[in-house]
């Protein structure tokens, strides 16, 4: 089995890669998209989304890393997706789920679910632009509004010559809102010959059991879930038993050296808080944690009251 860490715009940057890899479990991560319009990116623009890729592409614990671009134009994508690899992205993988209005409003995101001939041209254009040892992968929703594109999508990426599917299994319209249909994974499986990885709604070790049993695929990938209980994938994968809150705050504590050393001050009080409210559907105790450091704005006044 393997576990891909999911993309998660403004939540899963390459410190909580760090942190999370750091813990173990995961076989490969998807960075944050870059949204690609009518121009060949920059390589600071990736560099900025993806700071392993001054490191051959790897977290430091050793974990590959797999930029993922959001946009529509086939050639453009095509361009950043060579520049991406050319960086030393394992793989490329392309963004056909964001919910987002303003990506979706310009044609980015899960909008070109409507169109299977835009995923087809997008998809064929990147495969052509990559080199053929490196993975083209995609992220895909069942649907827009509703999943009656699920297979021909499914089809149309196939047939354009990706090498694996990231299935969502939701629609836009479904947004985050259980369940997740990992059922309508097993139809894509049993349509179209592509590699698949299960994705939606996976909370537990328990979750993990019936997604792979009811989308009948071997490999996930974690969102949510993993920042709830962040050694979830390990839980998946060694029957290893969740972190206890004592545990949790160690790790809380060591994210706030990562920002003392990386950034200017905003970034520990900002998303700790983010954190803590994921982290609440697994421990109260992080409910009663989000209250006492609600107001708090400096790092080291969050991390005495950790402490306490
Ligand atoms: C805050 C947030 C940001 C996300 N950003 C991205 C993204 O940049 N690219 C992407 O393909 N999916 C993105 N997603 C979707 C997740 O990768 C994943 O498909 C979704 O959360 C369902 O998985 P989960 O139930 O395990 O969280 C995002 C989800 C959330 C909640």
């Amino acid at each position: 089995m393997q576990i891909f860490l999911a993309p998660m715009e403004g939540v899963v940057d390459h410190l909580m890669r760090d942190m999370l890899t750091q813990i173990g479990g995961f076989d490969l991560c998807v960075t944050e998209f870059v949204r690609v319009v009518n121009q060949l990116h920059p390589k600071k623009t990736f560099y900025k989304i993806c700071p392993e890729l001054h490191h051959n592409g790897f977290t430091p614990a050793g974990t590959p890393v797999r930029v993922q671009l959001l946009g529509q134009e086939p050639c453009w994508l095509a361009e950043n997706a060579l520049r991406a690899i050319e960086l030393g992205s394992h793989g490329l993988d392309l963004n056909f789920g964001c919910p987002a209005k303003t990506v979706n409003k310009s044609k980015g995101g899960a909008v070109l679910l409507k169109e299977p001939q835009a995923l087809y041209d997008i998809v064929s254009a990147v495969r052509q632009a990559v080199p053929a040892q490196h993975i083209v992968s995609a992220k895909i929703r069942l649907g827009f509004d509703d999943t009656s594109l699920a297979l021909e999508n499914a089809d149309a990426i196939t047939q354009a010559g990706a090498n694996l599917l990231t299935v969502h299994a939701r629609t836009k319209v479904d947004g985050y809102k259980p369940p997740a249909y990992w059922d309508w994974i097993a139809k894509i499986k049993a349509h179209s010959p592509i590699s698949l990885i299960a994705n939606g709604e996976i909370w537990s070790a328990q979750d993990a059991k019936h997604c792979r049993q009811q989308s009948a695929t071997d490999d996930i990938m974690l969102g949510r879930g993993a920042l709830s209980l962040p050694n979830l994938a390990r839980c998946i994968k060694y029957d290893e038993a969740p972190m206890t809150w004592e545990e949790l705050k160690r790790l809380l504590i060591k994210y706030s050296g990562y920002e003392i050393f990386g950034d200017k001050g905003r970034y520990y009080p900002n998303r700790i808080k983010q954190w803590l409210g994921y982290l609440q559907r697994e421990y109260s105790q992080a409910e009663v944690l989000f209250q006492q450091i609600r107001t708090l704005r400096d790092s080291q006044d969050i991390v005495r009251q950790i402490e306490r």
